[in-house]
């Protein structure tokens, strides 16, 4: 019997210390495009998404609140799940990490890590802000202070459970450099590669008295899973493992995840894959930040743009124009209002007035009954394997722009006055040709695609009720 492999897609499982914020939006963005266009090249897709529900942060903000933890975490999921919904993307699987299943889970993968696993005492520099502990070269480099959260790190001294990262560092390696494990971009590979070199073993527990919210350590009271393993653990775990066979899903296709985060991810999460004897992911796409009028966001500094109301503003399509046309996959991307402004604009006079003015011409020509062409776009599938989900869809919207001008040079509401026919010709290929570039419209923005071809295959071609993107 032949059984038809999955493909997997994971994003990043945001912790839960407060709402959605604009940069988690792009973890699902990239995801939902890679989804689509697999489900268009015929593959059976999975897509995981989920929340980072422990630490200390979470347990903080929750007092602060006068909320028990639970319900602190529950409300938070619940908003990040709607968010997901409203940016117009589809999960099949979600993964909470207080979830009783997937404690268990982890309990069980450590102690099949346990050969690799020692306890140790440990002193050094910790980031309250990171939850995380740096070397003293980062702290020396830093003047002592985060610069992603502007506070002083502490030296904090307490015993942890490390896993030896020594024992796979060849491994990863020869991995990552053979593309086996395939890093995007390029010059994150290597960035990596050479923070591999030095890359200590990792602590990963903390004693119970410091951080209560956690999965306990199996066979030992007094520490809590801190946060990586029970984290990266997630996307096994959501799949079954270790209790069922999770083989016609692992390895993913794609794991994606913002670039801070990239060393976690293929440095720890390898190697907690071989410890298990599972496969390594085929790919991993590290994808930029977006800062607010060219400043970093962060939820500790307070500069954070909410995603809603962008989303509020114009609605889906626009946003997700912005971030999928506007936002490199690779590079750090900005967000102003005024480049928001300015984008709607363009999108409202390249596709809204296309179909305002076709829709107009094939009404009044009595143009029906279309077929869709078959357009293939020179180069679009290479730029999509390659993760260039920007420059892919600038491919089609150059197609979009191109159609106003066959409009404008082949002029049909002339042509029909003196060669009905010919003009009528002239329609129909015009809004054939759209119509073939809604399945690739589709990836980025379903929405308008599914809208547009509705409004082209109908009986009768009749424009927008309203115009797709009105004039604010
Ligand atoms: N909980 C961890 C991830 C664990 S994955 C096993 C975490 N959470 S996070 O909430 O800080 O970040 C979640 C995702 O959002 C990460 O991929 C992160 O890179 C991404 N982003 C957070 N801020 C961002 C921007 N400003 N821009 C783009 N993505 C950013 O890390």
């Amino acid at each position: 019997m032949f059984f038809m492999k999955e493909t997997y897609i994971t994003t990043a499982i945001p912790y839960v210390n407060g709402n959605p914020h604009l940069g988690h939006a792009m973890d699902y963005l990239l995801a939902d495009v890679l989804r689509r266009y697999m489900i268009m090249c015929g593959k059976t897709v999975r897509l995981q998404a989920g929340t980072d529900e422990h630490g200390s942060k979470i347990f903080k903000k929750a007092a602060e609140q006068g909320i028990p933890t639970q319900e602190f975490v529950d409300q938070n999921a619940a908003k990040f799940q709607d968010f997901i919904h409203s940016l117009g993307v589809e999960y099949t699987d979600f993964v909470r990490t207080t979830n009783p299943d997937h404690k268990k889970r982890c309990q069980k993968i450590w102690t099949k890590l346990s050969d690799h696993i020692y306890k140790d005492k440990y002193e050094g520099w910790y980031c309250e802000g990171c939850e995380n502990f740096v070397t003293d070269k980062e702290h020396d480099e830093n003047n002592g202070v985060c610069p992603d959260h502007k506070k002083p790190y502490v030296k904090l001294s307490e015993e942890n459970y490390y896993l030896r990262i020594s024992d796979f560092k060849d491994q990863i390696r020869e991995a990552i450099e053979s593309d086996e494990l395939k890093i995007t971009p390029t010059f994150r590979k290597k960035e990596f590669l050479n923070l591999l070199k030095d890359m200590p073993d990792v602590s990963i527990s903390r004693p119970k008295n410091q951080v209560e919210w956690g999965v306990a350590v199996p066979g030992d009271e007094s520490q809590v899973m801190y946060v990586w393993i029970d984290a990266l653990a997630n996307y096994i775990t959501v799949l079954g493992y270790p209790d069922k066979d999770i083989s016609d899903t692992w390895p993913a296709h794609t794991q994606i995840v913002g670039k801070d985060i990239l060393r976690f991810h293929a440095g720890i999460w390898p190697a907690i894959l071989l410890g298990l004897g599972l496969p390594l992911p085929k790919n991993l796409l590290a994808h930029g930040f977006i800062t607010a009028n060219g400043e970093k966001m962060s939820k500790s500094i307070g500069n954070v743009i909410d995603p809603v109301e962008i989303l509020d503003k114009h609605g889906l399509t626009p946003f997700r124009y912005y971030f999928l046309r506007h936002a490199s996959t690779t590079e750090d991307s900005d967000f102003t209002w005024d480049k928001y402004e300015a984008s709607y604009n363009e999108l409202a006079n390249d596709l809204g007035n296309l179909v305002q003015r076709l829709t107009t011409l094939c009404k009044k020509n009595e143009i029906a009954g279309l077929e869709r062409s078959n357009l293939e776009i020179d180069g679009f599938d290479e730029l999509m394997e390659k993760y260039e989900f920007n420059n892919a869809f600038e491919l089609v919207w150059k197609e979009i722009q191109n159609l106003n001008k066959r409009i404008d040079e082949e002029k049909p509401w002339a042509l029909a006055k003196t060669d009905p026919d010919a003009a009528r010709q002239v329609l129909a290929k015009l809004s054939s040709d759209l119509l073939g570039l809604c399945d690739k419209m589709s990836l980025f923005i379903p929405d308008t695609a599914e809208k547009i071809a509705g409004i082209f295959t109908a009986e009768q071609i009749t424009p927008p009720a309203e115009p797709l993107f009105p004039k604010a």
